[in-house]
């Protein structure tokens, strides 16, 4: 069994990643259109590396319910892949459950508030912080640069053809006006603004909408290429909106980009109804963010109207909302 954490730990190394919403452009972006998103600072995840007495690299994810060795997990599992990827040379087996006394090993564990499957980062924030937490135990601390580039290729085996939009918001904490392939760009709002974040509860693994989007578009290029052009010019003026400080005008650019969003079939009648019960309660727009199909779905709201607008969503069935102000 991996040593306990009572047991003699010699250094202890600390470090957290935040979620992350997509303000707009979702699914376009994969298909190299640009997308704003933003971190989430009050979820997180947190990784904590800390050397053992046992031998193994013990691996402690209660939210995934994983508690393992590093060597019985295949090579291609997301955490096992950014483990192997940073360890100087692969450690040798060790038979399930034991470890040999006096030579040391070390233990990982990983907690968050993310919801996982849910379109707020939850994999790319396990990636990052996970990252940072190895490297700084093993006194090779990496360039945000480098992390990003590491979590994009983990990124790929949650998603398959991710667009990198993920890894980066969550690598820098700050908002990115992303392009695929180009480099990063940061924004500033001129303005605060209050988003409201409503989680349908419904676990929906963006892999596949991501999937079912590419067929669609395979099948009807020309069509799913208009659509991805009308969200382009969505983003783009919502960064305008943003920068010059009249984030009133993004209501009405979410819900148009909500409305494209269903169009590529990636919305649910759950992410409908809650948007409607935002709209219904005073928010000036609302639409899906990330994958959808379940997950969670954005709000824009004044700070007064915020908590009746999170009531309203509570009331039609949201399993939990978030208040969060974009600066
Ligand atoms: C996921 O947060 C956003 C998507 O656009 C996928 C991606 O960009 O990789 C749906």
């Amino acid at each position: 069994m991996g040593g306990s954490r009572s047991g003699d730990l010699l250094s202890i190394v600390k470090a957290s990643a935040p979620g992350k919403i997509i303000l707009f452009g979702e699914h376009a972006v994969v298909y190299n259109r640009p997308a704003l998103a933003v971190p989430v600072t009050q979820i997180h995840v947190d990784v904590e590396v800390c050397d053992s007495d046992s031998a193994g690299i013990w691996i402690h994810a209660p939210v995934i319910d994983l508690r393992a060795e590093l060597s019985t997990l295949p090579s291609d599992h997301p955490i096992a892949s950014v483990i192997l990827g940073l360890l100087p040379s692969p450690p040798a087996p060790l038979p399930l459950g034991e470890g040999r006394r006096g030579e040391g090993g070390i233990e990982i564990h990983i907690s968050s508030t993310i919801p996982v499957a849910s379109g707020l980062g939850s994999g790319a924030a396990v990636s990052v912080a996970l990252i940072r937490a190895l490297s700084s135990h093993l006194q090779k601390p990496l360039t945000n640069e480098k992390i990003n580039e590491l979590v994009y290729e983990t990124e790929k085996l949650y998603h398959g053809t991710p667009s990198g939009i993920d890894n980066t918001v969550i690598t820098y904490n700050m908002p990115v006006y992303f392009i695929k392939g180009q480099p990063i760009v940061t924004f500033q709002p001129g303005k605060p603004f209050t988003i409201v974040i409503g989680d349908t509860g419904i676990p929906a693994p963006t892999k596949e909408s991501v999937g079912d989007v590419r067929r669609l578009w395979l099948r009807n290029t020309n069509h799913f290429e208009d659509i991805f052009n009308e969200i382009a010019q969505i983003s783009l003026i919502a960064r305008r909106a943003i920068e010059s400080g009249k984030p009133e005008w993004l209501g009405e650019l979410m819900d148009h980009n909500h409305a494209l969003l269903q169009q590529l079939t990636v919305s649910s009648p759950e992410l409908d109804k809650l948007a409607a019960a935002a709209r219904d309660a005073g928010a000036l727009g609302a639409k899906l963010s990330g994958g959808g199909r379940g997950g969670n779905m954005i709000a824009l709201a004044t700070q007064a109207s915020a908590e009746s607008v999170a009531e309203a969503l509570i009331s039609a069935g949201a399993k939990r909302t978030i208040i969060t102000e974009i600066k």
